[in-house]
């Protein structure tokens, strides 16, 4: 019984120490070249191209949070595919929002504009428990970030297509809970999975929709956000700034208007990254769990897509 690493060697490396020390009955490999029958299990960014000669896989593991860079339907109904959800990604997360809520509410960028432009002027500021946040998925992810920003005293939203009951969090679900939402959102932050249905989510509408000077913080995946409409919305004041860590593309050509954009704070898909020590230790966990007869944590329903 094998499994499979196909990603670098660095964190190839740390995985195998991890299995040999806490699942030592499976064999741990980097090598493509292992018989193909023996491979139970595979963590792989795609699919390769050859996953059909692996005709015993139970499991396909998702090196990322995200699996929408995953062919699903190139992957047999009897292989469950599992995204990544390990305490390394969720913290970094929880980090990178925070930075990112707070640099919009204390006018971070509007200040960096100004240093740029010698100016020495102070901005008006809000006042946490008048600055609203609302977050656009409440997944693992979604639900870590609202509780890290809980001691700040923002009012916290959050919003998913099924209903959620989250303490110190006003849930809102469904087309109508959307639109309750964003009309009292200052800071809206995205983690939505890219599915049919987010593609293009954050669009010219959905903009109108928030209430003027919103800002927003971006890391869920590039094409569901409508790059030109930000832009529109930032240049006529409706929006008053942007953090955005994910494109599309990625990276963005050059001349691209979010580069020196004065409201946009660019940062290169780099939020949230997959640590291999916490990540070995979700891996073999859910490989106990299967064993054990239970789902994996992260298991991807295919008809949903995420
Ligand atoms: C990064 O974006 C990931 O999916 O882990």
């Amino acid at each position: 019984m094998t499994f499979l690493f196909n990603s670098d060697a660095r964190r190839g490396a740390i995985f195998a120490d991890a299995f040999a020390r806490d699942l030592p009955d499976v064999a741990f490999t980097i090598d493509a070249a292992v018989d193909p029958d023996a491979v139970r299990y595979l963590i792989s960014w795609t699919v390769p191209d050859n996953l059909a000669r692996y005709g015993n896989l139970e499991i396909l593991f998702s090196i990322g949070a995200g699996v929408d860079q995953l062919r699903l339907d190139a992957v047999p109904p009897n292989v469950k595919i599992v995204r990544m959800i390990e305490e390394g990604i969720v913290r970094m997360m929880q980090e990178y929002v925070t930075l990112a809520v707070l640099a919009l509410h204390r006018n971070l960028p509007a200040y960096l504009a100004q240093q740029r432009a010698g100016q020495w002027r102070d901005i008006p500021q809000a006042q946490a428990e008048s600055r609203r946040l609302g977050v656009l998925g409440l997944g693992q992810l979604g639900q870590a970030v609202l509780d890290r920003l809980k001691p700040f005293g923002f009012p916290l939203a959050g919003w998913s297509r099924l209903p959620r009951q989250i303490e110190g969090v006003t849930c809102h679900h469904g087309e109508l809970g959307l639109e309750e939402m964003l009309a009292t959102c200052n800071i809206l932050i995205c983690l939505l999975p890219l599915t049919k249905e987010t593609r293009g989510f954050l669009d010219a509408g959905l903009f109108a929709k928030l209430p003027k000077g919103a800002a927003l913080v971006h890391t869920g995946r590039g094409p569901q956000l409508d790059h030109e409409a930000l832009v529109a919305a930032l240049d006529r004041g409706h929006l008053s700034a942007a953090m955005i860590d994910v494109t599309d593309p990625e990276p963005l050509p050059a001349g691209h208007p979010f580069w020196s954009h004065p409201k946009i704070i660019l940062t290169p898909h780099i939020a949230s990254v997959t640590q291999p020590a916490t990540a070995a230790r979700a891996v073999i966990d859910n490989i106990k769990r299967h064993r054990a007869g239970l789902d994996p944590i992260g298991l991807i329903d295919r008809s949903l897509g995420y």
